[in-house]
């Protein structure tokens, strides 16, 4: 049986699709066997990041309709052979689908799979509720920007509704000199604003842009791939050790790093 984990966040573009495959990609690193599976139907771009959308034959919806076998719709990652991707599709009919019919997909795909990480969309509407009625665990991801952790904090609240083995906090987009200077919400008074636990921060990283662009996985000796390390450690261990984003920025010199990085 697989662990089937949704990465949802309330919030659009707070960065689920990019840990959604940065995450795949770490723990299919560790030969576990990863699917990632893009529920944001219409608007997917999980494909994209992954840079198989000119490999896709069959899709989800080709599944449910018995257009195809599962097998059949599942692309190998480029680089990582030990991950799976189950496109979505940009069809726009495919809003009738139904959260059961996700949910028995899922359901196969668990007696293959050790992990299923599920994109969720953006949005606390069907769609939302279609991802998570399929999953047994949620990563709730934020950024320290206010609104994204109120729409954040309002999918906690909705996700305590179902039930759902666990549900833990992600912070993407930090930048470790504005927190140490005091001009972003650091990583502990984000944690403290949720009552969740905190397995992940992500910080600000251009590479992570650089490697959408190769659609690949993020080199994990750069600072956001090393953080993507420790989460997927953090996930299979069930532990929740996190880098301190801060500490170049402490002190004398640190503080004329982030004086040099704010000129920049
Ligand atoms: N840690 C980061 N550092 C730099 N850029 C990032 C980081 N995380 C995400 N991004 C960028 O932010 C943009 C949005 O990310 P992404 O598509 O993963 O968000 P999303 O939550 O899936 O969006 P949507 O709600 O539309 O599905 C992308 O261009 C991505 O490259
Ligand atoms: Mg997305």
């Amino acid at each position: 049986m697989a662990r089937k984990l949704v990465i949802t966040s309330g919030k659009g573009g707070v960065g689920k699709t990019t840990i959604c495959a940065n995450l795949g990609s770490r723990l299919a690193h560790t030969k576990n066997k990863v699917c990632v599976l893009d529920v944001d139907i219409g608007l997917n771009n999980l494909d994209v990041v992954m840079g198989i959308e000119q490999n896709i034959v069959y899709d989800i919806i080709d599944c449910i309709e018995g257009r195809c076998r599962l097998k059949q719709a599942l692309i190998q990652d480029k680089n990582e052979p030990y991950l799976y991707i189950l496109p979505s599709t940009q069809s726009l009919h495919s809003s009738k689908i139904t959260k059961n019919q996700i949910k028995s997909v899922v359901d196969e795909l668990s007696s293959i799979f050790d992990y299923i990480l599920i994109d969720c969309p953006a949005g606390i509407d069907l769609g939302f509720h279609r991802a998570v009625f399929s999953a047994s665990e949620a990563i709730v991801v934020t950024t320290p920007h206010i609104s994204a952790i109120k729409d954040a904090s309002k999918v906690v609240d909705i996700l305590s509704t179902y039930e759902l083995f666990s549900y833990k906090l992600v912070i993407n987009r930090a930048r470790g000199d504005l927190m140490a200077g005091n001009e972003m919400l650091s990583v502990t008074d984000i944690s403290n604003l949720f009552d969740i636990e905190l397995i992940g921060v992500i910080p600000e990283d251009d590479n992570i842009s650089l490697a959408l662009n190769k659609g690949e996985a993020i080199n994990p000796a750069s600072l956001a791939g090393k953080a993507f390390v420790q989460l997927a450690d953090n996930i299979r261990y069930n532990t929740n050790k996190i880098y301190n984003y801060q500490k170049d920025y402490r002190g004398i010199l640190g503080y004329i790093k982030r004086k040099i990085k704010r000129n920049i």
